[in-house]
């Protein structure tokens, strides 16, 4: 399997993020030079993470050169539209220290604000402009995706959303698939305070496989070529998640996880329902 994943507009992404989701600004630095000095080659955080200098701040730090590491970062919902956007990814690109982004998100639809559509033309025009590689969105449900693609003929090159292996996400997998999409999976461990890790299907196979639960689970999106975003704020956990390229999980071990997903799987909200 290759490091990287190639994209809809040319780009080819790293399969393996370090996701930033509530870490403190003032810790990001220390963490995120110490994760991409382990190997890491993708950060993913978001203007609501409210950390984005720190990770500036440990890209800086860290012993890489710019065009090695990919960063992406997601619009607050409450700035969308089309000129508030412009203005928001000025003050995106200034906190990380930034001249071009790598991948900017659209965070949520917020179909409630009416305005995903406006805001998607603004990020075509940053595109255009060179000032970010690529474009994509996060919580779309095939109905939105299909509006702005229909409005705009621009295809997300991603799509990031909730996925682990009790909520699989197999009907948006395979209209990404038909459609070009990357879909990236968001909380793949089963998110903060995760019961997954102790779930006895995968404590077996991990112990089959002599890895820990964390690692099966990082692999098993791996094997579904889906570009995963496990959260450690611990450096020892973060570069555990990322030894996951010397085993392999079985057709067995595949379909033993594939009988965990579940229609109660979800722990975030709707993609409709956050509108604020
Ligand atoms: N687009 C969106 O709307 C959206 C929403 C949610 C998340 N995300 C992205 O996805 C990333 C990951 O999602 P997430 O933070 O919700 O959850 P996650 O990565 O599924 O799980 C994180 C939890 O697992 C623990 N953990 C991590 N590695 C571990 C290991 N090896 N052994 C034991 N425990 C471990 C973490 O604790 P410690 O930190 O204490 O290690 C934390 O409690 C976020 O950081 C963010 O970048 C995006």
């Amino acid at each position: 399997m290759t490091s990287h994943i190639a994209l809809n507009d040319g780009n080819a992404i790293p399969r393996v993020g370090l996701g930033v989701w509530r870490l403190a600004d003032g810790e990001a630095p220390r963490l995120v030079s110490e994760a991409i000095d382990a190997g890491y080659r993708h950060i993913d955080t978001a203007q609501a993470y409210q950390n984005e200098a720190g990770v500036g701040k440990g890209v800086k730090l860290a012993k890489i050169r710019r065009r090695d590491i990919w960063i992406t970062s997601k619009l607050q919902t409450s700035l969308q539209g089309y000129d508030s956007a412009l203005r928001a990814f000025d003050q995106t690109i200034k906190k990380l220290e930034l001249d071009q982004l790598d991948l900017f998100l659209v965070h949520w639809p917020a179909p409630a604000r009416g305005k995903y559509v406006e805001t998607w033309k603004a990020f075509i025009e940053l595109q255009q402009q060179g000032r970010i590689r690529s474009i994509g969105v996060s919580n779309f449900l095939p109905e939105h995706l299909e509006r702005i693609i229909g409005e705009t003929g621009v295809t997300p090159a991603v799509n990031q959303i909730e996925l682990h292996p009790r909520f699989q996400q197999g009907a948006s997998r395979d209209w990404h698939k038909q459609h070009g999409i990357v879909t990236e999976s968001y909380s793949p461990l089963g998110g903060q305070g995760t019961a997954l890790l102790q779930d006895a299907i995968i404590d077996r196979i991990a112990k089959r496989h002599g890895k820990s639960p964390a690692q099966v689970i990082v692999r098993w999106h791996l094997q579904l070529d889906l570009v995963v975003l496990p959260k450690s704020s611990k450096p020892e956990r973060a570069v555990e998640n990322l030894d996951v390229w010397n085993f392999a999980l079985t057709e067995e071990d595949m379909s033993e996880i594939a009988g965990l997903d579940s229609p109660d799987g979800k722990t975030l909200p709707h993609p409709n329902e956050l509108n604020g």
